[in-house]
């Protein structure tokens, strides 16, 4: 495997690689798909709930006028993800930790992988699938604990706590996203079609500052020309070697 994929890591990465302190990896479905989660626009299971587009189901609008459509969509793809493990790609960038003393993971998935992983203080941009939300007073309930009947706090519904189309992200969560990339010095844009703001602004502001950005996608994206670097792969291959032989 490594000498399949060393060749294509150039002297200049292996050099940030082994010097860097601030590095930000920002991830997408693909970096969960080894594990078994369906990619969104790879034409997976998930791109089509009875008959709708997941950006229909999936969104702000849905989720006012018909809330147990949304949670039959949400409960159906937490059964899916039930029994999915973090893969080799998740357990390299937890790994990472380790290494690089200031690593911010800000991910765009919804799966919970990189925490089951061992990464910890994971940016979610996207949310969480195993919280459940008020929609009043905004408590949040883990769903891997308790059922999701109504709001304890305030008995109101509750909604999934993941960003629906059409909706703010958390607040607070993409500033400091951007924060920790306007500083790196190395940016892993891993497993994302880059099509989805604010999050594909992400590689931008890093490269805005002194970061170096690299791509780890087995296909081209619209953010591959603006990479200063495309390892072209899958994450569960590429990653776990990346910083072998630095
Ligand atoms: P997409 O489904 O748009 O893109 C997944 C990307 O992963 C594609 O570019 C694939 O080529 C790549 N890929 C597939 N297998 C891979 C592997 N083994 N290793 C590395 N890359 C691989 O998913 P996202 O970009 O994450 O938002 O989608 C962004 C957002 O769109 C999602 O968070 C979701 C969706 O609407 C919300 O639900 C708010």
């Amino acid at each position: 495997m490594q000498s399949e994929i060393a060749p294509t890591i150039s002297a200049e990465l292996r050099q940030r690689f082994a010097s860097a302190s601030r590095v930000v990896v920002l991830t997408g479905a693909g970096v969960s798909a080894e594990s078994g989660v369906p990619t969104f626009r790879g034409g997976g299971n998930t791109s089509v709930w009875k008959g709708m587009p997941f950006d229909v189901i999936s969104s702000g609008q849905m989720l006012e006028r018909d809330l147990p459509a949304v949670w039959e969509w949400f409960d159906y793809r937490r059964e899916l993800m039930q029994s999915v493990k973090p893969n080799p790609a998740h357990v390299a960038i937890a790994n990472w930790q380790r290494r690089f003393p200031e690593l911010t993971v800000v991910t765009q998935n919804i799966d919970g992988l990189h925490q089951k992983a061992g990464s910890r203080g994971v940016i979610e941009l996207h949310g969480n699938i195993w919280r459940a939300r008020c929609v009043t007073c905004e408590m949040t309930i883990d769903l891997t604990e308790h059922r999701r009947n109504a709001c304890v706090g305030c008995g109101d519904n509750l909604r999934p706590d993941v960003v629906l189309f059409g909706e703010m992200l958390p607040p607070g969560a993409y500033e400091r996203a951007a924060t920790a990339a306007s500083t790196c010095e190395l940016c892993f844009v891993v497993g994302t079609s880059a099509l989805v703001y604010p999050a594909a602004n992400i590689p931008a502001i890093a490269k805005m500052g002194s970061g170096y950005v690299v791509e780890i996608n087995p296909e081209k994206t619209p953010l591959s020309s603006f990479c200063d670097e495309v390892l072209s792969g899958k994450a569960g291959d590429i990653l776990p070697v990346l910083g072998d032989d630095v």
